[in-house]
């Protein structure tokens, strides 16, 4: 072994020392079990303040002869333990991978919480469809709100003061009384905001919710919707209104679209008129020609199926909406979508729409 005792006045290195800090340094690699345990082991023990640092920045000022021994022992020293250190490193990195791996496992063959997928409601499909119909051909989606004023919802649509339809009865109030605002019964309210709102000449469909003071069976229910048609321009005539319904008629029921009027009453259109499409379901949809079947569930026998109400607009409607009669004319009109659903789609009840049992939106809702 070199001599490293002090030589008298000089530096020195004490090699029991750095022999004890070699082994102290491979005892505690050997005994780190992490990579950050690891990590204080090499700060500790190779780092600048570690005896085998300071020792090997000494060797410099040894006396010459004592230079090589003393460099050969902490050389080695030192190069053993980080030999040592990138082994350990090596086995821990690799372990700890493994771990994590082992944790973040995804099995997936595992069985999952199948959330069944809804459906958009069938009244919802039927709507958009109806929409896009009237896009189709150029007219503006209008929408006006649920609770509506009653001026609105019938002064402005020149419904007597004393209309059985302004009653209790028929219709929902707002409170407090006398507030003046109701649950709108029909969408006609919204041909008046839309003439107020975005002048003549005017195309525009107004689908929406209404409410009336009906208990719920299977052809009634308190909540329903519509969709109101109104085209206001020079020189509108009946026909115009009966080529509008025909496309509407071929485009939602298909068949030969037959549009037939007959005399009604309704106080915003002069003259009025009930709607009536030729029954797509059974013989009669060839044609007039053609009878319908008597046991059809769809038109009952007589070939015609009621759609609604129309007419041309009344002049005091256009009125109380800006517009001037002497230079407009207008026609309306107005759907339900339930029955429009209910006929086309064979649904027969009218709760079925508003339980909610997904399996109706499945089954009606989805459009091939
Ligand atoms: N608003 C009427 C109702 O709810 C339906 C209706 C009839 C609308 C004739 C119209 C129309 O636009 O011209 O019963």
């Amino acid at each position: 072994m070199s001599e490293t005792s002090p030589a008298p006045g000089g530096p020195s290195i004490d090699e029991q020392a750095i022999t004890a800090a070699i082994d102290a340094a491979l005892a505690a690699i050997a005994a780190a079990a992490t990579t950050s345990e690891l990590k204080q082991v090499r700060i500790d023990h190779v780092g600048d303040a570690s005896v085998l640092s300071t020792a090997n920045r000494a060797i410099k000022d040894l006396p010459k002869d004592q230079k090589a021994a003393a460099g050969k022992l902490v050389g080695q020293g030192k190069g053993r333990v980080q030999k040592e250190l990138a082994a350990r490193q090596q086995k821990l990195a690799a372990a700890e991978e493994e771990a994590a791996l082992a944790a973040e496992t995804v099995d997936v063959t595992l069985p999952t919480d199948l959330r069944p997928r809804g459906a958009a409601h069938p009244l919802t499909v039927l709507q958009d469809r109806i929409n896009d119909f009237f896009v189709g051909i150029g007219w503006e989606i209008a929408e006006g709100p649920e609770v509506e004023s009653s001026w609105l919802n019938f002064d402005a649509l020149n419904a007597d003061p004393e209309h059985p339809s302004r009653s209790l009865q028929d219709t929902l109030y707002v409170a407090p009384e006398g507030s003046g605002m109701l649950l709108r019964t029909q969408t006609s309210p919204v041909q008046i905001r839309a003439m107020l709102e975005r002048g003549a000449p005017l195309y525009v469909a107004c689908p929406g919710t209404v409410y009336r003071a009906d208990e719920i069976d299977a052809t009634h229910s308190p909540m329903f919707h519509q969709v109101e048609g109104l085209a206001i321009d020079k020189g509108l005539t009946m026909a115009n209104l009966v080529g509008t319904l025909d496309a509407f008629a071929a485009e939602i029921f298909g068949g030969k679209p037959i549009t037939r009027l007959r005399p009604n009453h309704f106080p915003f259109t002069e003259p009025s008129a009930e709607m009536d499409f030729r029954c797509f379901s059974c013989e009669a949809r060839e044609g007039l020609d053609h009878d319908a079947d008597p046991s059809c569930r769809v038109c009952g026998g007589t070939g015609w199926i009621e759609m609604g109400g129309c007419g041309m607009v009344h002049p005091n409607v256009l009125r109380a909406a800006g517009v001037d009669p002497e230079e407009y004319q207008g026609f309306a009109f107005g759907l339900g979508i339930e029955r429009i659903l209910m006929l086309r789609n064979s649904v027969a009840d009218m709760r079925d729409m508003v339980e909610g049992d997904v399996r109706f939106s499945q089954h009606y809702g989805t459009e091939i």
